[in-house]
């Protein structure tokens, strides 16, 4: 729907319902009343790869498979194409690479080619290969053989026409990487409807590996981030990036975990590990990535350490077999802390990065809770004190509760509810004991709509919202999950998440709509307040910050709520700025066809009208008020 159209819908429905027979609901706020101050990093970023979060989704390499994986029909993503009467045949080598990490590689035999009916092979990237005018797109493959000069192409699906090409010499008997430049032209249409081209003009062999393609990335980083996920990230105002799991820190078995010393370095030495969610990981989105993506956001990341437990159930005994697990561990934070005369950090810097990261918080483990060998009553202790040993300022999330050893500072507790559970405990953390560990929402989520929720869902995660913000002196942080999902056929493998996407765009769920406005709105301070009247399904959550009340409400019901906010103890001066959030019903949504169905309209009001209104129903505000 046009933005304006559903302006003209929200006024219709705010005058429509404003129906004398209401009850009205009263919203007491004491401005000057602070009963905690808000946690400061409440609000950020959980993903792992699931979904083609990275390969596929923020990692913006254009290539799929260029590694050369297979399964049980043969190498995936790459085909032949030969042109004419050209003949060739594909096969995976796997005792000629061109590095220890990337031991095997593509052999291409070309038996008849000419230049005008080459041999060809195809990659068609993640679901296309997202093409814009004017462009250039950077490429590169190792390789080793006699074909002669390789022609690299990008072609249109739909016309077969090139629109971007270049030509790479050189390769010879030994394994070497070459590099090329695609540009296109200023009448390229923009689409993903396209696909890369190797094309051989000669009879000969070609071994090939790494093939890749990027296009420009966030900030220019080489190796780097889809420009467009990156800026949804940064309008969700997040304060940190949970990393780099969920079950992708842990994998199936203890080979398969996220094993940060093969993400590191040039990419033809990262060998590439199955992810738990059933595809392979190219590993391109190593540990100094996620920690290159931080820095580009501003935020710090919470470090999340292998602790010794897989998903199929093999955990590490403790003592001296979990001993190089935690060294692991220890020597992680160095990469990630130490300065250049350490010895992890000056592998850190050698890759380019001299400067430490700032780290806070590290994460031993993920859902240990659901070791039902209950061994994580002795992982904890044996990774705790290692690292409080040698790192006494960090502080140390727990992803269980444990009644052995050192005291977490931290506890890691994930929610995956339908919206009318989460309306049900809004209250869940109100009476919760203060005097022990502080709390992390590593990943929640109402799960309702997919691939991305819907707005039922978002009035869902409003609700929690409010929970959360209410009792922020405790939860000091949240992070809803899973973030991300490529939106194509078989690009997700689990249900409601925040932003989707395709190789060519992206766009945010009504959910992603919510937690923009909220974090956007946080506030230094959660003032004393009382309601009453409200209907069942009314929730809200009011903060404030030197100059600025912020008064955040839920109206999940399918009822308009009359609304009076009564504020003592701060003088509300001048105008007053209104964000809406609003569904026609629980199942309306956004989609990749129709990204910005359901956004927020932000109007102005005068404060005395802010303060009486009827919300709508299914409907998340947030109003700002500014206070003399
Ligand atoms: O977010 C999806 C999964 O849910 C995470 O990998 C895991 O930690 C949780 O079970």
């Amino acid at each position: 729907m046009h933005l304006f159209s559903r302006v003209a819908v929200l006024s219709a429905l705010t005058c429509a319902v404003a129906l004398p027979a209401q009850q009205a609901a009263t919203l007491m706020v004491q401005a000057d009343k602070s009963l905690h101050a808000v946690s400061p990093t409440l609000y950020g970023l959980m993903t792992e790869e699931i979904n083609y979060s990275y390969d596929g989704g923020l990692y913006a390499e254009m290539v799929r498979n260029r590694a050369f994986g297979r399964d049980w029909s043969g190498v995936k993503n790459w085909y032949l194409d030969n042109l004419g009467d050209a003949q060739a045949t594909m096969k995976l080598v796997t005792d000629d690479g061109p590095s220890d990490a990337l031991l095997g590689s593509l052999r291409v035999d070309v038996t008849a080619a000419t230049s005008t009916a080459p041999a060809a092979l195809r990659n068609d990237g993640w679901w296309g290969m997202a093409l814009k005018p004017g462009t250039t797109y950077a490429g590169s493959f190792y390789a080793r053989g006699d074909v002669g000069t390789v022609t690299v192409s990008l072609v249109n699906n739909n016309s077969g026409k090139t629109v971007a090409t270049a030509t790479v010499d050189g390769v010879t008997g030994d394994w070497k990487q070459h590099t090329f430049m695609l540009k296109t032209g200023d009448r390229v249409e923009a689409g993903s409807a396209n696909h890369l081209l190797l094309s051989f003009a000669k009879p000969g062999s070609i071994s090939l590996q790494l093939v890749s393609l990027f296009p420009p990335t966030y900030k220019g980083r080489a190796n780097g981030n889809r420009p467009d996920i990156m800026a949804m990230m940064a309008e969700m105002h997040p304060k940190f990036l949970r990393m780099p799991g969920g079950n992708y820190l842990e994998g199936d078995t203890v080979d398969e975990r996220f094993d940060w010393k093969a993400t590191l370095g040039p990419l033809v030495d990262r060998p590439t590990h199955r992810s738990p969610w059933n595809y392979q990981s190219t590993d391109g989105m190593g540990l100094l990535e996620f920690l290159e993506w931080t820095e580009d956001l501003k935020i710090d990341p919470v470090l999340a350490v292998y602790a010794g437990y897989s998903l199929k159930g093999t955990h590490i005994g403790p003592g001296a077999s979990m001993r190089p697990y935690v060294d692991e561990a220890l020597e992680e934070i160095e990469f990630v802390t130490g300065d250049a005369s350490t010895k992890w950090g000056a592998v850190r810097a050698k890759l380019g990065h001299p400067a430490p990261f700032p780290l806070t918080y590290v994460e031993i483990g993920n859902e240990d809770n659901l070791d039902r060998s209950g061994s994580y009553e002795a992982r904890w202790p044996q990774f705790a004190k290692a690292i409080r040993a040698k790192y006494p300022n960090l502080k140390l999330i727990a992803t269980a509760p444990v009644k052995h050893g050192p005291q977490p500072d931290v506890v890691d507790d994930h929610y995956y509810k339908r919206a009318e559970e989460f309306f049900s405990m809004v209250d869940h953390y109100d009476n919760a004991d203060r005097k022990g560990p502080k709390i992390f929402v590593g990943e929640w989520a109402t799960r309702e709509g997919a691939p991305t929720t819907n707005m039922g869902a978002a009035l869902g995660d409003a609700a929690w919202m409010t929970g959360m913000e209410r009792n922020s002196d405790l939860i000091v942080m949240a992070a809803y999950a899973p973030l991300f999902v490529n939106v194509n056929p078989g690009g997700m493998q689990w249900e409601s998440n925040l932003i989707g996407y395709d190789a060519a765009s992206s766009y945010g769920s009504p959910s992603f709509y919510a937690q923009s406005m909220f974090a956007e709105a946080l506030g230094t301070d959660v003032p004393t307040t009382s309601i009453t009247g409200a209907n069942k399904r009314f929730f809200y959550s009011v903060t404030r910050d030197a100059s600025k009340l912020y008064v955040k409400i839920v109206n999940a019901s399918t009822e308009p709520q009359l609304l009076d906010v009564k504020i003592d103890g701060a003088a509300v001066t001048g105008e007053a700025t209104l964000a809406t959030l609003h569904g026609n019903s629980r199942s309306e949504t956004n989609t990749i066809d129709d990204p910005k169905h359901i956004v927020p309209v932000t109007t102005k009001l005068r404060a005395a009208a802010a303060t009486h209104r009827t919300v709508a129903p299914l409907t998340v505000e947030v109003l700002t008020l500014p206070l003399k």
